[in-house]
């Protein structure tokens, strides 16, 4: 932290072996060591500037997801930090690619809402595996009025990072997509085009942990950083009562009221802010987080043993927040229509919207800095639709009212299978090339993004 109104880290991307099944090493690609990176926090409107080295063995780029941020360093695929040394395919297949260096700085002003952003790879046809690796963190944004809420802070507030892996026998995380003896095979790779899926729960880089807290309310910040996995996260006592599972923000931010879930779906990339109180339920009582639609021990994420009795000065106002943006139909100039279908890519399996595969070198939107605009998106299968530097509302699903779930300011959607949803936003903030795409990570290297062109 500087003296002159910025902060600054530095990060250097790195190989490490860490324990994370008991006993056994696995290799990680990791933001300063370990897996999740370090947890950033930040003021609104305090610009941040990260300084990433790529000691890797393959490049790499860094993306910040829900950040409000210049073009120049929102992390585009082909836009590299090359690893020292490197002589190999740079992935330039792109004139407009800007740097190609060791060592990379990242300027974040965060001139937005607080929430709970993550930070990423999102190198051109390999984020998927990047991303599997371990090249991901949390960057919260704070700000004076929400802090002013009473809502539950300090060691009540856990940002819990969820991903699945899948672990090889001799401990390595498995990546079944990229193993060239796989992929040689026909019809072998074809079971991943859905998206690689590991049968291994961690919570920030932990499998299945047990947490204790004190008899009182605490803040969840949850975040699926899976690759592809979803879930549907409800907190079960051993007798099958359930907790309520409050929540009081969205991917960009704090909701105008709260919302009250039994269950609460996420997709990859959401976000959920949460508040569960466990004075609710007995001294003693295990609480777990359980994925609904989980089998096996997939089925299980982590648990909340509640150890202490405990002073709660906290509370959730009914209402958390009055600056949401509401943008009416009337407002919009243009509508757009993207369908997301698998299709045909090269002679393979391929993921496209409006029925072509991502290409560094096509605009696909066009759209002027300060424009409403209304996006219709149709889905085969679940796709979570995600949009650079804009939050959106969501208007309609399948043609009727949004799901509770939908509340508030959000910049990825989770189309579900055969469904269509309406989106309003304004393209404010920044001019330049920005991108939207498909957040299963498969997907998206599989083709499922494009290029949105601010002016
Ligand atoms: Cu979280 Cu374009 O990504
Ligand atoms: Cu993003
Ligand atoms: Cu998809």
């Amino acid at each position: 932290s500087t003296a002159d109104g910025f902060d600054r880290y530095e990060l250097v991307q790195r190989e490490v072996t860490a324990e994370i099944l008991p006993g056994v090493p696995t290799g990680l690609w990791t933001y300063g060591g370990t897996f999740p990176g370090p947890t950033i926090e930040s003021r609104r409107g305090r610009s941040v500037t990260v300084a990433h080295r790529n000691e890797l063995p393959v490049p790499t780029v860094v993306h910040l997801h829900g950040g409000r941020t210049p073009a120049d360093f929102d992390g585009y695929p082909t836009d590299l930090v090359l690893p020292a040394g490197w002589s190999g395919d740079h992935h330039m297949h792109d004139p407009q690619a800007m740097t190609t260096e060791v060592t990379r700085e990242y300027t974040f002003p965060l001139d937005q809402r607080p929430t709970l952003l993550w930070y990423h790879d999102h190198r051109m046809d390999f984020t998927a595996p990047a991303i599997w690796r371990g090249l991901a963190g949390m960057h919260l944004v704070r700000d004076d009025a929400e802090e002013s809420l009473g809502l539950p802070t300090g060691p009540r507030e856990l940002p819990l990072m969820i991903t699945d892996r899948a672990f090889a026998a001799d401990g390595s995380l498995a990546y079944p997509a990229l193993d060239p003896t796989l992929r040689e095979r026909p019809g072998v790779r074809e079971p991943y085009v859905a998206g690689v899926l590991g049968d291994v729960i961690l919570v920030n880089g932990a499998p299945w942990p047990v947490h204790e807290v004190d008899a009182a309310r605490y803040r969840l910040r949850i975040l699926n950083a899976s690759n592809a996995r979803h879930y549907d996260l409800e907190a079960v006592l051993d007798d099958g009562h359930r907790l309520d599972l409050v929540q009081i923000g969205a991917d960009q931010g704090l909701l105008h009221v709260p919302v009250t879930h039994q269950n609460l779906p996420i997709a990859p990339a959401e976000r959920y802010d949460v508040i569960v109180d466990f004075a609710r339920v007995p001294m003693g009582s295990r609480v777990r987080i359980v994925n609904r639609l989980g089998s096996g021990r997939a089925r299980d994420v982590m648990a909340f043993h509640v150890v202490r009795k405990a002073v709660d000065e906290s509370r959730v106002p009914d209402v958390l927040c009055s600056d949401l943006p509401e943008w009416q139909r009337s407002e919009a100039v243009r509508v757009r229509d993207f369908s997301f279908r698998a299709g045909q890519m090269g002679d393979g399996h391929g993921w496209l919207i409006g029925g072509k595969p991502f290409d560094p070198a096509r605009t696909d939107v066009t759209t002027r800095l300060g424009d409403v605009e209304i996006w219709r998106l149709v889905a085969d299968v679940h796709h979570p639709v995600h949009l650079h530097l804009v939050g959106f509302r969501v208007l309609s699903r399948g043609g009727g009212p949004p799901l509770p779930q939908d509340a508030g300011l959000k910049d990825t959607v989770s189309l579900r299978p055969g469904e269509s949803a309406e989106l309003i936003t304004r393209f404010d903030g920044y001019r330049g090339r920005y991108l939207f795409h498909c957040h299963n990570a498969e997907h998206e290297d599989m083709g499922m993004m494009a290029n949105l062109q601010i002016t």
